[in-house]
């Protein structure tokens, strides 16, 4: 094997990322109220096999052993999410004890295995009753973010250093509201907009409750990749950098400048102040980063190459994503390009300058199917070399100036992916889902490697 990644230096913080919905399970123990992925996966034909979060990893009774893998691994963030139904049963009002008292359970176990607390207050797990009123697309969820916001605080604050509002802001927007993929299936198209607008003024609201409960180091987990013009032609280029706006800087721009992209800003519903909110300062910024968009214009002659799955807004749509040729691609089909992890950190650094706080990168990773072989040990090969080709880009771009003070890699475990069910494994450890077992890959003992020489 070539030489690990390295130059990150002894203060770099190195992490694993996961989510609520996605590895706890235990959907109807302790009170927790019923969310909008639970409704989705109980509805035929939405997500892949029939597959639900009702089990998942069982980490929400398996959480020590998950924990020990974490210290094993040598991991000092390990970033979570708390389940917003779990705190508010009907997403407002009522607290549930027995909800703030598991995550209480895993902040303690956390810190005594030496391991920071990064909690994301929503990775999309919305309760049911709030989506029953309207969910993103109505206000007022942006003010029962905050008070959830700030129950989470006042209970955790006193030992969580490191939080992040929400995550992935642009993939509830589309993926849930504009094309209905995800839960709550909605399919509006542009209409799903005032959707982008409501999470970023609740993520704004949630910084000032949390700030109030006296926490620290708080940020939101944004994802963002760079998109490519398919050809230098005046349409291909121009949808391009439309969809540059929908899927980068209508979720970047107004956290850290305070502005929507002018192509936008007149379909999102703008109250007086609210972008005063949104741009309240932040101390860190999270970025997910997985891969790049190549993308023409309808009709344009670059949708030739074959159009590329994904995040695409229908026949309507102004603008096309079309195959990024001659690339490798993870068992989900996406484009592996190192340089592009690169290009999209640079690129944040020149677009934002001094208002782009410390980066930390909040996910990032590939899913293979790999599983255990007659040794019982699983040789994922091509997650290392993903893994690999990954640093070695992160860490041109601190050479190239991007203040990037830490990495937590997707996914711990193999877990729920959303729509394809249990069918895309991320993780750094396996999951039989027959048995609940844990399976360490081969990528764990890299990355413990990785993580190991860095502190020298
Ligand atoms: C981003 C999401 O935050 C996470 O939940 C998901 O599993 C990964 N991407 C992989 O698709």
């Amino acid at each position: 094997m070539s030489e690990l990644p390295s130059g990150f230096g002894p203060d770099f913080s190195w992490g694993a990322s996961t989510a609520s919905y996605q590895i706890e399970g235990a959907v109807h123990e302790d009170g927790r109220g019923p969310s909008v992925w639970d409704t989705f996966c109980a509805t035929p034909g939405k997500v892949k096999d029939g597959d639900t979060g009702e089990v998942a990893c069982d980490h929400y009774h398996r959480w020590p052993e998950d924990v020990a893998l974490m210290r094993d691994l040598g991991i000092d963030t390990y970033r979570f999410s708390i389940a917003w139904p779990r705190i508010q049963p009907t997403g407002s009002g009522q607290v549930n004890e027995a909800g703030l008292a598991f995550y209480d359970r895993l902040v303690d176990g956390l810190l005594e295995a030496g391991i920071r607390p990064c909690p994301t207050l929503f990775h999309w797990d919305t309760p049911q009753a709030l989506e029953d009123q309207g969910g993103w697309l109505s206000r007022e969820t942006a003010q029962r973010f905050a008070e959830y916001a700030g129950v989470v605080g006042e209970r955790l604050a006193d030992r969580v250093p490191m939080w992040a509002t929400i995550n992935e802001p642009s993939v509830v927007t589309l993926l849930g509201h504009a094309i209905g993929l995800h839960a709550p299936g909605r399919t509006l198209m542009f209409d799903a907009l005032p959707v982008a607008h409501h999470l970023l003024l609740g993520h704004g609201l949630a910084v000032q409750a949390l700030r109030a409960s006296g926490a620290q180091m708080v940020g939101i987990a944004s994802n963002h990749g760079p998109t490519w013009a398919a050809s230098d032609s005046e349409e291909d280029r121009a949808a391009a950098a439309l969809h540059d706006d929908v899927l980068n800087w209508l979720f970047a721009d107004p956290v850290l400048l305070g502005r929507y992209p002018e192509t936008l800003v007149d379909l999102l519903p703008v109250q007086d102040g609210d972008l005063d909110v949104i741009r309240g300062p932040i101390d860190w910024f999270g970025l997910n980063h997985y891969a790049p968009a190549r993308v023409a214009a309808p009709g344009s002659p670059s949708l030739a190459d074959g159009e590329a799955g994904g995040l695409t807004l229908g026949d309507d749509a102004p603008f096309r994503l079309v195959e990024i040729k001659d690339v490798e691609r993870t068992d989900f089909g996406w484009p592996i390009v190192p340089d592009a992890f690169r290009e999209i950190l640079v690129t944040l650094k020149d677009r934002y300058g001094s208002a782009l706080p410390p980066v930390f990168i909040t996910e990032n990773g590939c899913s293979y199917a790999d599983g255990p072989g007659d040794d019982g040990r699983v040789h994922d090969d091509r997650r290392i070399a993903f893994l690999d080709g990954s640093l070695r880009a992160l860490q041109q771009a601190r050479e190239e100036g991007v203040d990037v003070r830490g990495y937590f890699t997707w996914s711990l475990l193999d877990n729920f992916e959303w729509a394809e069910g249990y069918s895309q494994r991320f993780g750094l450890v396996h999951v039989d889902y027959e048995t609940l077992v844990r399976t360490p890959k081969d990528s764990f003992a890299w990355y413990a490697d990785v993580i190991r020489a860095s502190r020298g």
